[in-house]
């Protein structure tokens, strides 16, 4: 208790990383992307040839994870995107990445007075006493454009229908999983980014932050 954390929970392509980002700078938090570290299991995975629904095999790499490797630039491809919502369902592969999560939220680096995270189950799971909770979503065609852009920004091969039907299918498997689901935490704040670019979601979401501790006393942010 006492730490700063703002968590910030999402479907894919909501627009969640840029906004925790933009957030942390502002209040001069750390940042941890959590979709990052099932992002980095998928890839071991993949890279030892194991099967994504092999449950032991893959906690057993999310458990040796070097989280020097998790700002690989190849963990942004849609396979490994696909392939990290597989391991992601497997409880022993969450149990094995809690620690790392709410250690870095409650003793964040380089004596950061709090952290943002961002990911699926930040305020219902890892942080279930997090300072402020905002879930951020928007339309499935909304997220599917911005995706689609940003494939396209990074010369991956983008294809429209491709796009949407496989946010379709992590949007289903996300939340149907027994393994904490994506849902709406019940003292979360929504945010629907669908008309929003990302200077009004930040604006948005900084208001949110501020009326929130602000309900809180605090002069933090
Ligand atoms: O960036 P994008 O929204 O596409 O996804 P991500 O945040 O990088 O997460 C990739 C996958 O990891 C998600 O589809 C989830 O299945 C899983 N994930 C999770 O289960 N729990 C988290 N806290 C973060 C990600």
């Amino acid at each position: 208790m006492g730490a700063f954390i703002i968590a910030v929970d999402g479907p894919a392509a909501a627009g969640k990383g840029t906004l925790a980002r933009r957030l942390a700078t502002e209040l001069h938090l750390a940042h941890l992307d959590t979709g990052a570290l099932y992002r980095a299991t998928a890839r071991d995975v993949l890279a030892a040839g194991l099967d994504p629904a092999d449950a032991a095999g893959a906690a057993e790499l999310a458990g040796k994870l070097d989280p020097a490797s998790l700002a690989d630039p190849g963990l942004r491809g849609e396979e490994i995107g696909r392939v990290a919502s597989i391991v992601s369902v497997h409880p022993a592969v969450r149990t094995a990445l809690l620690d790392y999560q709410r250690n870095f939220a409650y003793h964040p680096p380089n004596e950061a007075k709090g952290a943002v995270l961002d990911g699926r189950d930040i305020g219902t799971v890892i942080c279930p006493e997090a300072t402020v909770k905002l879930f951020v979503t928007a339309s499935l065609e909304a997220r599917a454009g911005r995706r689609l852009r940003e494939l396209e920004t990074s010369g991956a091969p983008a294809d429209a229908a491709a796009v949407l039907a496989d946010l379709q299918a992590r949007d289903e498997r996300d939340s149907k999983r027994s393994a904490a689901p994506l849902k709406v935490a019940t003292d979360a704040v929504l945010l629907d980014t669908s008309g929003l670019d990302a200077d009004e979601a930040f604006g948005a979401a900084m208001s949110i932050v501020r009326a929130r501790t602000r309900s809180f006393g605090s002069s933090q942010a």
